[in-house]
């Protein structure tokens, strides 16, 4: 069945793979304010696809905007440990007024699905305390570390989100799923993340090669399987509310060695100057993605080294085409 699908945040990362993967199948709109998705290549591209909105979420979403989705997914907000440590009074602003005016929209639509990006940022403060375990699933009990912290905007931002969501959907009666994303990667995904930022440098020459928290865990997910993970989710017939983790727990990868699969990819094999982790970075983040499998039959299918190799041929014409350019 052909659906109208609305994806906030569509001009972003995973918004924009997402709305490729649809937008042959379904009327696809992305409603986002530009403010880091992009204007590029790649969107006028998919313009002619799929329809845009230009629209700031901290303000109620505009009357003529059509109400006939099927599928809403709520994936607008500011994202990055650098926007949540230096300016943590926009992520909470954003993400916060953001959630409140889609639900308010959204809350008015006919049996549509609603599906809200939350993270693995949310427990993140529940591992730190040792009050849940690592693989983490979904039902642990929730920390915020320590609220002093600039960083720790975030994650309350995504808590606050998803209590948003299932109270909205308690009181108005529509099915919401909560997807907490794990460490999603690939091209276009910015530059504030560790995989472009361990491209970028290697590609500037860096020699020593500075790693932080070379001795944390991750389980890096490529962001077509995490596309794969959402949209079984969100065609679930089912109106229960679900919390749900998306991730890939096939590769728990030593950041080291995430190093080292980027420097084998970009050819380059610079010596490593360690230096300790960021505060309140996780020392171990692993999804425990049972639940996902047995909701949809999920199973990741593009491993490390080859998400890698795409997401490095990505960033180096990227970056060939800025410097033609200058
Ligand atoms: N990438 C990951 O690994 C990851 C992990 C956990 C959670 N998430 C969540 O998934 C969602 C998508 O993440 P992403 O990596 O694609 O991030 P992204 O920054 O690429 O995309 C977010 C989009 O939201 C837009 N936006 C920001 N403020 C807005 C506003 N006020 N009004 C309208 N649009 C606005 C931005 O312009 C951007 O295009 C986010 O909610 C993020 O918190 C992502």
């Amino acid at each position: 069945m052909r659906k109208k699908v609305l994806i906030t945040g569509g001009a972003g990362f995973i918004g924009m793979h997402l709305a490729r993967r649809l937008a042959d199948e379904h009327d696809v709109t992305l409603l986002d304010d530009f403010s880091r998705g992009r204007s590029d290549a790649e969107l006028d591209e998919l313009r002619r696809r799929v329809s845009v909105i230009t629209h700031d979420l901290t303000l109620p979403l505009p009357e003529d905007v059509p109400r006939d989705f099927d599928e809403v997914y709520h994936l607008a907000a500011v994202v990055g440990v650098v926007y949540s440590n230096e300016e943590p009074q926009r992520v909470l602003r954003t993400n916060l007024l953001s959630t409140i005016h889609l639900l308010d929209w959204f809350r008015e639509l006919d049996g549509a699905t609603l599906c809200f990006a939350s993270s693995s940022e949310a427990y993140a403060g529940s591992v730190a305390a040792g009050v849940a375990p690592v693989p983490t699933p979904e039902d642990v009990r929730l920390v915020v570390s320590d609220p002093t912290v600039a960083r720790s905007s975030y994650g309350f931002s995504k808590i606050a989100g998803e209590l948003l969501c299932r109270n909205y959907a308690r009181a108005y009666g529509f099915p919401v799923r909560m997807v907490r994303f794990h460490n999603v990667y690939g091209p276009r995904m910015g530059y504030e993340h560790v995989i472009p930022q361990f491209i970028e440098r290697l590609l500037s020459g860096n020699d020593p090669f500075e790693i932080h928290g070379a001795d944390q865990y991750r389980a890096f997910c490529y962001v077509s399987d995490a596309v794969e993970a959402i949209i079984r989710l969100t065609e679930l017939p089912t109106k229960e509310t679900l919390l749900v983790n998306v991730g890939n727990d096939r590769e728990e990868t030593l950041i080291e060695d995430l190093a080292r699969v980027v420097f084998d990819t970009v050819g380059r094999h610079p010596g490593l100057d360690i230096r300790p982790a960021p505060p309140l970075s996780p020392e171990r983040r692993v999804p425990d993605v049972s639940l996902l499998r047995e909701l949809t039959g999920y199973e990741p299918r593009v491993g490390l080294r080859e998400g890698v190799r795409r997401t490095y041929e990505w960033y180096a014409r990227a970056r060939a085409d800025r410097e033609a350019d200058t």
